[in-house]
């Protein structure tokens, strides 16, 4: 089955002989601030392309996640259709559970049939050797590797988010019965958040050893959390993830949603980049967080709007960009209702602004956003 999705296609990129192994996005990711500003989007695989529809009719998520040939097709059909400057691995954050002996579906967002909640059910969790949490992952970590030259992003989601579908049972808006769980059952709530970051160590250990060359961590849901919660709860087991990752050698990447009044806190997180919202103007961010590299943060609404309403967005975003590195990215994922044109437009003018390096932003100032 999985060997007629033939990974034959030519990949823009593709690396020849000789070639020196630069990268725009590399470089941006270790601090450079570079001529153009690389880009590459949050679920830049997924219901928007048409060929990804289509692969999910006939296989359905998580055998698509779990069949190495098909994740490294789907990995690579948005970076066939742009010139992209990062691929991300096709898969999702909830991939090392099974492993630690949780059921989970997708519905289409994740969905957990008996959530953890217990001292039972937290003591009970494995903890899988790094071979075994998804070997399948790190297969089409290799398959992606041979295909493709643009650097690959590998991923896992932070101990605080994957907590928090663990205990609520799936997504939701606030995660209430998550956050009375944690005031409720803290010494249980760091028992679990433990176990979480280091299922999550070995797993991007696996990845970016299988051949990732960057990775981002998700907290997609840190939040949702008060300033002193996420002190407690998020930024430590966030801060163990990527410390015991240092050695490798990669740019990491932290992402946080509707998090600018964490990022004090996050400013502390070894992570070269971290990646931000669109709720926050970049020169906001760079203010709260220096010294990081700032990835982002498009409105992915906007790529809903006309093409002229798009490029006048994304240029405005890179001009507040200038003054430092800049990774282009959307401040969370791209919507099933994209139009590929508007990715296919949106990359072009990204790549067609030239950065007048040493250049200054125009600032939040400026724009009368801050005094
Ligand atoms: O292109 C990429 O970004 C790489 C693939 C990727 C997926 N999930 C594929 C996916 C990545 C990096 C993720 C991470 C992920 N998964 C996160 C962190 C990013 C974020 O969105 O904050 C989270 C919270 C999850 C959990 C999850 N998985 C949700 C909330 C959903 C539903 C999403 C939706 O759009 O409704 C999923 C399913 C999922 N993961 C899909 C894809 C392409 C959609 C599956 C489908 O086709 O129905």
């Amino acid at each position: 089955m999985s060997g007629s999705i033939a990974l034959t296609h030519a990949v823009h990129g593709r690396r020849r002989a000789g070639q020196p192994p630069t990268s725009v996005f590399l470089s941006a990711a270790w601090g450079a601030d570079t001529p153009t500003a690389p880009i590459w989007l949050m679920r830049q695989a997924g219901r928007y392309l048409p060929e990804y529809r289509k692969l999910k009719d006939r296989y359905g998520f998580w055998r698509m996640c779990r069949t190495p040939e098909i994740a490294a097709e789907i990995t690579l059909q948005p970076v066939r259709r742009f010139p992209l400057d990062a691929a991300i691995l096709f898969n999702d954050i909830m991939t090392p559970l099974p492993a630690m002996g949780v059921d989970v579906d997708f519905d289409p967002g994740p969905v957990i049939r008996q959530p953890v909640r217990t001292a039972e059910a937290v003591r009970g969790l494995r903890v899988p050797t790094d071979d075994e949490v998804a070997p399948f992952v790190a297969d089409a970590v290799r398959l992606v590797r041979q295909e493709c030259a643009i650097p690959l992003i590998g991923f896992a989601g932070a101990p605080l988010t994957l907590a928090a579908y663990l205990v609520q049972g799936g997504g939701s808006t606030d995660y209430r019965e998550f956050r009375t769980w944690l005031v409720r059952s803290p010494g249980l709530a760091h028992e679990l958040l433990d176990k979480l970051a280091d299922v999550s160590i070995g797993y991007l250990r696996m990845q970016v050893e299988a051949g990732a060359q960057a990775i981002q961590l998700f907290d997609s849901w840190a939040g949702v959390h008060h300033e002193r919660g996420y002190a407690t709860f998020g930024l430590p087991y966030a801060a163990r993830v990527l410390d015991a990752l240092a050695d490798l050698g990669v740019p990491r990447i932290y992402l946080a949603v509707g998090a600018s009044h964490l990022y004090p806190q996050i400013a502390t997180l070894p992570a070269e980049v971290v990646s931000v919202d669109w709720r926050c103007g970049l020169g906001r961010c760079r203010l709260t967080m220096p010294g990081k590299v700032i990835q982002g943060n498009l409105d992915p609404a906007v790529l809903l709007a006309d093409d002229h309403v798009v490029d006048a967005a994304a240029v405005q975003l890179l001009r507040e960009g200038l003054g430092g590195a800049h990774i282009f990215n959307l401040g969370h994922g791209v919507l099933p209702t994209t139009p590929p044109d508007t990715i296919a437009r949106l990359v072009e003018t990204v790549h067609g602004f030239i950065r007048p390096t040493g250049a200054v932003a125009t600032s939040a100032a400026e724009d009368g956003l801050i005094s």
